[in-house]
């Protein structure tokens, strides 16, 4: 096995980090856990420490480490097929799964389209929503609306219509930049002024945008009531509500990537059932296998499918991904599919969301901390500090404290699997407590 020294040079030596300056880890800045195991909520290195994954992994991991379900599911598939290219041939898991998802949505969006992450379901449903109008005689609507402070996915194509600046912006020369619209984030408001006031504020501006500019756009693209890299930004869902008004009077399709907010995480199975509406087009990953294995899928409106459905091949939609629709992945989605089922997840969710809005309470009220902030599955604190190291100083208190917890910027946030205990979450709520007075200067 080696120990976690061993690894962490080798890792160093021959691994390209994502998301990382390599620098900082061997200078201890940003310091790289190897890890040997999981079970549950936990992540062990090779010496026995343990870590509590307090953010699901980068939002992936519903039900645990090494979930004896999931599993299960996936080595019974090993034995009958591992994988076979989805043109021109099928096979049960994924058929089994597009006929669920179909369900999830009412009957309403189907005809699933798999790739194998979110960025890639994100310009999927940008080059389906161009095609559609190209395939409708209308080519001149090809440009793309955005929120202030959304995040899409790392492609230059999510790039594009994302707008977080330390990912973007060295690339700007490269990206077709689409228009971004204020974002009805709640703690923009007036005294005086509700959630609902804000969203119905920012979607003036979306009305007005769309009065001048919609016969050249294409689609709005939308985070449903959590921008989640853009610091855990919370909305309310009648902004979706506006949004979904005005793209029907204006003829714009409306994307909603949830990649991130998607089962179960802002408190329903989709977030967009609290507006009550459905987009027209849907892009999930992330929790779709249960943190498992690379899946992802772009679900349309009937009118969106039939656009294509021509004896001319070039008005069919013929991108390709090598591992679309993998067996593997389709199993591990099926599995966790039963799970929301067999365990009443989402009613189990709020049943503990109750309770760890209580135990958070302390970091709530830290005279340091502002806007404490809650969706579904979701939690998140702002920290008075202009110290930009704030955040890899956190980082690693919460990491000795045996928690893990990964700020963006200075915006401290929960995305815990659903299995924690209530003994877990009492330690993760007193631990990043513990976490944020060491790091304070
Ligand atoms: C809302 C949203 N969309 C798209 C993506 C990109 O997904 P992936 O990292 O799987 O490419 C992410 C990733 O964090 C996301 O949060």
């Amino acid at each position: 096995m080696g120990n976690n020294f061993n690894w962490l040079n080798r890792s160093c030596s021959a691994v390209w980090h994502p998301c990382t300056q390599m620098k900082h880890h061997n200078t201890g800045v940003f310091p790289l856990v190897p890890v040997a195991r999981g079970k549950g909520a936990w992540l062990y290195d090779h010496e026995g420490r343990r870590y509590l994954d307090a953010i699901s992994s980068w939002w992936v991991n519903l039900f645990g480490h090494s979930n004896s379900r999931i599993n299960a599911a996936l080595k019974d598939q090993l034995d009958q097929l591992e994988h076979v290219m989805l043109a021109g041939f099928t096979h049960s898991p994924i058929v089994e799964l597009s006929e669920r998802l179909l369900e999830l949505t009412k009957g309403v969006l189907g005809h699933c389209f798999y790739a194998s992450d979110g960025s890639s379901a994100v310009e999927i449903a940008l080059k389906m929503s161009f095609h559609y109008w190209h395939n409708s005689g209308r080519s001149e609507k090809n440009r793309f609306i955005c929120l202030v402070g959304g995040y899409h996915g790392e492609t230059l194509g999510t790039l594009g219509i994302g707008d977080v600046d330390l990912y973007k912006n060295v690339y700007s020369p490269l990206l077709r930049q689409a228009t971004t619209m204020p974002s009805p984030d709640t703690r923009t408001a007036y005294p005086g002024e509700t959630a609902v006031d804000v969203a119905a504020r920012a979607a003036a501006v979306l009305e007005l945008y769309l009065t001048e500019y919609h016969e050249i756009t294409a689609a709005f693209i939308v985070e449903p009531l959590v921008q989640g890299a853009g610091g855990m930004v919370m909305y309310d869902p009648h902004y979706l509500r506006l949004a979904r008004e005005l793209c029907d009077r204006y003829d714009v399709h409306l994307i909603c990537d949830e990649v991130m907010v998607g089962f179960g995480r802002t408190g329903t199975f989709f977030a967009y059932e609290q507006a009550d509406i459905h987009p027209d087009f849907l892009c999930l990953s992330k929790g779709l296998t249960g943190g498992y294995l690379p899946l992802s899928v772009v679900m349309t409106k009937g009118m969106v499918y039939d656009a294509f459905y021509d004896d001319a091949i070039a008005r069919g939609f013929l991108h390709s991904h090598s591992y679309t629709g993998n067996p593997l992945s389709c199993r591990a989605a099926l599995a966790t599919l039963d799970i929301f089922i067999e365990d009443d997840v989402i009613k189990r969710n709020q049943q503990f969301a109750r309770k760890f809005c209580t135990l958070l309470e302390p970091l709530a009220k830290h005279p340091l901390t502002r806007n404490f902030r809650q969706c579904g599955m979701i939690w998140a604190v702002d920290i008075n500090t202009e110290d930009i190291d704030f955040r890899m100083r956190f980082y690693r208190e919460a990491l000795r404290k045996e928690v893990l917890l990964r700020p963006l910027g200075a915006t401290i946030y929960f995305m815990p699997p659903y299995i924690l205990s209530d003994q877990e979450a009492g330690l993760l709520a007193e631990r990043a407590v513990e976490a944020l007075d060491a790091s304070l200067l």
